[in-house]
C-alpha cells in the first residue's frame, strides 16, 4: 500500500476522534506486513490520564486481533480536525511501537499542503528502552 493511501485512511479515522477536552483530533492507520490495515483515533477522558492516542488505539486493536508484524503507520491530526502541521507520534506511542516493531518500521506524517514526511522508528526513538 502506498503511503498516501495509508494517510488517506488515517485522515478518515481522524474524523472519528473523541476529543471533547482538547479539540485536537488525531487519526492513525497501521499497516501490517501481511497487508492488513487497522485504524485508530484518539479517545479522551474527563479524567485526562486515561486518554488513549490514535496510534495506540490502532496498535491495540491490531494486537488484540492477533497481529504481531507491522510495516508502517500513518498519523494525521489537527485542532478540530483541521490539519495545520505535522502530527508526530508522542513518546508513549513510540515506546508502544518499539514493543512490536524493529527500527525500520516506517512512520508517515502529513502536513497541510499534502506533502508527507517518512521517518523510521529508529529515527523517532533513538536509544529506546528494552530489557
Ligand atoms: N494525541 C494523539 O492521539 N497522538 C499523538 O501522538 C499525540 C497526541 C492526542 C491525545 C489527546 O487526545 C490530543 O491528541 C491532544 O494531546
Amino acid at each position: 500500500m502506498e503511503p498516501l493511501e495509508l494517510l488517506a485512511l488515517a485522515k478518515n479515522a481522524m474524523l472519528r476522534a473523541y476529543a471533547p477536552y482538547s479539540g485536537f483530533m488525531v487519526g492513525a492507520a497501521l499497516l501490517t506486513k501481511s497487508g492488513n490495515v487497522y485504524t485508530g483515533c484518539n479517545i479522551e477522558n474527563v479524567s485526562y490520564s486515561p486518554t488513549n492516542c490514535a496510534e495506540r488505539t490502532a496498535f491495540f486493536k491490531a494486537v488484540s486481533e492477533g497481529e504481531r508484524e507491522f510495516a508502517a503507520i500513518a498519523v494525521v491530526g489537527g485542532q478540530n480536525g483541521v490539519i495545520t502541521g505535522l502530527c508526530p507520534p508522542c513518546g508513549v506511542c513510540r515506546q508502544v511501537m518499539q514493543e512490536f516493531c524493529n527500527g525500520d518500521f516506517l512512520i508517515y506524517v502529513i502536513g497541510p499542503d499534502g506533502a508527507y514526511d517518512t521517518y523510521t522508528l529508529a529515527q523517532m526513538l533513538p536509544g529506546g528502552f528494552t530489557l
